[in-house]
């Protein structure tokens, strides 16, 4: 896994905006599979911005979004769903209804929602850039520690971890229990797999990724065995590493 450090977290989202960039114009019928959360909100705004400068033909590429809390949809402020069109898919020149897959975290049939989003990632050939935000645990989307890495699309319980730091989302009180997830099958199987952490609060998380014991009780430690992995950091979330 390569790891690339950035003196701060707007050089570091260029950095990752451009690598994306690069990636699409060589291989414009990409599909990207998109983090929610607060970590790629930075190289969002580059996306736009290149799009906006007609530096990046997004015409035939494909997105399919990362995970969903069971239960919240797009009128949930903080939900991924709700996120993503914010941040991202409203403000890029795209046919957001035939080039998007979401989950649907409202669905009442939950196995229907991860068989069609399995289908749609293998109608594409499989991922070709898995953008993952880390999260405290190490889960990436809703693989929380212990998943099984050959999983698929599935729902997964909540970690204590992810509801305690999730709460950090939403403007007032929500009941979640679990998540809707693509799973590790799919995002460590990706093309290229670009792992992002910033801050103080991740540096830990990040020392465990990079330089612990490969396991599933990491998840984010299993991007080690991908044929293609970087994670990129800021300095703060690098303050841990020993080299
Ligand atoms: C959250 C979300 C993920 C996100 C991750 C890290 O729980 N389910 O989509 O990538 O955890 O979040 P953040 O970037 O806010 O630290």
């Amino acid at each position: 896994m390569k790891v690339i450090v950035k003196e701060n977290y707007d050089l570091m989202s260029k950095a990752v905006a451009d690598n994306i960039i690069n990636y699409v114009n060589n291989k414009p019928k990409s599909l990207l599979c998109l983090a929610g959360g607060d970590t790629p909100l930075k190289t969002f705004e580059y996306l736009v911005k290149a799009a906006e400068n007609k530096e990046i033909n997004l015409t035939e590429v494909k997105f399919v979004s990362l995970d969903e809390w069971v239960g919240l949809g797009p009128a949930t402020k903080g939900s991924c769903v709700e996120t993503l069109y914010t941040h991202l898919y409203n403000k890029l020149p795209i046919n957001v209804e035939e080039q998007v897959c979401f989950f649907d975290g409202l669905s009442n049939d939950l196995e229907n929602e991860c068989r069609r989003v399995d289908s749609f990632i293998e109608s594409c050939g499989g991922i070709d850039i898995s953008l993952l935000g880390i999260g405290m645990n190490g889960h990436l989307g809703f693989n929380e520690p212990g998943v099984n890495p050959e999983l698929k699309c599935a729902v997964i319980p909540l970690d204590p971890v992810t509801k305690t730091v999730g709460a950090k989302y939403f403007d007032e009180e929500v009941d979640v229990q679990a998540g809707i997830t693509v799973g590790l099958k799919h995002l460590l199987d990706a093309k290229e797999v670009i792992l992002i952490a910033n801050g103080e609060k991740k540096a830990e998380i990040v020392k465990k990724t990079i330089e612990g014991e490969i396991t599933t009780e990491v998840p984010s430690s299993l991007a080690r065995n991908s044929i293609d992995s970087s994670i990129y950091i800021d300095t703060e979330a690098g303050n841990k590493l020993s080299k």
